[in-house]
C-alpha cells in the first residue's frame, strides 16, 4: 500500500507539472483529490486495515495529500499569472500608433460661390431677402410686367401646381414681394435661392438651379450706379484686371435691359475655348426697374428709380472652377466635392 501511495503521488505530481492551463490543472485536482479520487478512496479503505497500521497509513496518506495539494496550489499560481500575462499582451494598446485620420467635410462649391457673392454685396450695404419657392403666378410673372399670355413667359417653362401657383422660375418675384412689403421705402437687397424650370437636364441645364437677384430702389438711382456696382462685382469675383461690357437686351421687368459680359479671365481677351473665341463671357442680366413694376408694387416711378440684376451661381462656379457639367453640383459625388478645399476659398 505504501508503494501504491508513492506511485500515486508521483503520477499526480507529473500530471500537475504537465498541466498547461488552469482548466487542465483543475481537472487534475478533481481527479486526485475529489470525492471519487484515489486518495479519498484510500482514506475510505483504511477501515479494512489492522488497527495498529491505521495511524501510520493515515499519516502517510495525509502527507501525500498535502504534497499534492501544495504542488497544485503552486502550479495554479503560476498558470493564473501566465493567463493574466497572456490576456494583457493580447489587449495591449500601442499608444504610439498614429491615429486614424477623421475625414473632414468641404463646403460645396456652389455654397462657396453663393457665400462669396453674399459677402461682397453685404459689404456694400445690401441685405439678404428671401421668398417662397412655391410662388403665386402674380409675383412670378404679373407683378414683373409679364401679364397672362405675355410671349416672354414662354422663355421660362414652368412647373405649375395650380392655375395660379407654380414653382418660381426665377428669384425676381422676391423683388416684387420686397417692394410691396417696404411700402415705398428705399431698398438694397440680394435674394439667393432655388428656382425651377421645366427643362430637360443636360450638361448646361437643370430643372432646379440657383439664382441670385439684386434690387436697389431709391431716389436718383441711375444706370451708372448699376454699371459701377457690376464693375466692382466682376473685379471681386474674377480678378482686378476684369473689364465689363453691357450689351442691350430685353427683360419685361427692366427698361432699359442689359446683359453683362466680363473680359475673359483665361485669355484676357485674345480668344480661347472658355470665351468661345470672343474674348468676353456672359455673366448676368440686369437693367433699370420698369416703371410698371415699381407702380404695381406701390412705388411712384416719377419719384424713385431702381436697378436690378439676376445671375446664376452655377454658371459662375462652372466658369471659375472649370466644371463642365452642371449636374456635378447636384449628384453629390464625394470625388467631385472633395476637390474643393476650404483653404482655397
Ligand atoms: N429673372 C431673369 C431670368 O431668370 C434674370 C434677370 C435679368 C433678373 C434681369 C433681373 C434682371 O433682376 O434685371 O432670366
Amino acid at each position: 500500500m505504501e508503494q501504491q501511495l508513492q506511485l500515486l503521488k508521483e503520477e499526480a505530481l507529473t500530471k500537475i507539472e504537465n498541466a498547461i492551463s488552469v482548466k487542465e490543472l483543475n481537472d487534475v485536482r478533481v481527479s486526485y483529490l475529489g470525492k471519487k479520487g484515489p486518495i479519498t478512496d484510500l482514506l475510505k479503505g483504511m477501515g479494512k486495515l489492522p488497527a495498529e497500521e491505521r495511524p501510520k497509513m493515515g499519516a502517510l496518506v495525509n502527507v501525500v495529500r498535502e504534497s499534492v495539494t501544495e504542488s497544485l496550489e503552486a502550479r495554479m499560481i503560476l498558470l493564473e499569472e501566465q493567463a493574466i500575462n497572456e490576456q494583457l499582451a493580447k489587449e495591449a494598446i500601442d499608444v504610439t500608433l498614429p491615429g486614424r485620420p477623421v475625414q473632414t467635410g468641404n463646403h460645396h462649391p456652389l455654397t462657396r460661390v453663393v457665400d462669396e457673392i453674399e459677402d461682397f454685396f453685404i459689404s456694400m450695404g445690401y441685405e439678404i431677402a428671401e421668398g417662397p419657392e412655391v410662388e403665386k403666378d402674380y409675383y412670378n410673372f404679373e407683378a414683373l410686367n409679364l401679364p397672362k399670355g405675355h410671349p416672354a413667359r414662354d422663355m421660362q417653362d414652368s412647373f405649375y401646381i395650380s392655375e395660379d401657383v407654380l414653382l418660381r422660375t426665377h428669384t425676381s418675384p422676391v423683388q416684387a414681394r420686397t417692394m410691396e412689403a417696404k411700402g415705398g421705402e428705399a431698398i438694397k437687397i440680394i435674394c439667393p435661392g432655388k428656382v425651377y424650370r421645366r427643362d430637360s437636364d443636360d450638361a448646361t441645364h437643370s430643372h432646379q438651379f440657383t439664382q441670385i437677384e439684386g434690387l436697389v430702389v431709391g431716389e436718383n438711382i441711375t444706370m451708372s450706379d448699376l454699371k459701377g456696382t457690376l464693375d466692382l462685382f466682376a473685379k471681386k469675383m474674377f480678378g482686378e484686371e476684369r473689364e465689363i461690357r453691357l450689351r442691350p437686351s430685353f427683360f419685361p421687368f427692366t427698361e432699359p435691359s442689359v446683359e453683362m459680359d466680363i473680359s475673359c479671365f483665361k485669355c484676357g481677351g485674345d480668344g480661347c475655348n472658355v470665351c468661345k473665341k470672343t474674348g468676353w463671357i456672359e455673366i448676368l442680366g440686369a437693367g433699370m426697374v420698369h416703371p410698371n413694376v415699381l407702380r404695381m408694387a406701390g412705388y411712384d416711378p416719377s419719384a424713385v428709380t431702381g436697378f436690378a440684376f439676376g445671375m446664376g451661381p452655377e454658371r459662375i462656379a462652372m466658369l471659375r472652377y472649370g466644371v463642365e457639367d452642371i449636374r456635378h453640383f447636384y449628384t453629390n459625388d464625394i470625388r467631385f466635392i472633395s476637390q474643393f478645399h476650404r483653404s482655397e476659398a
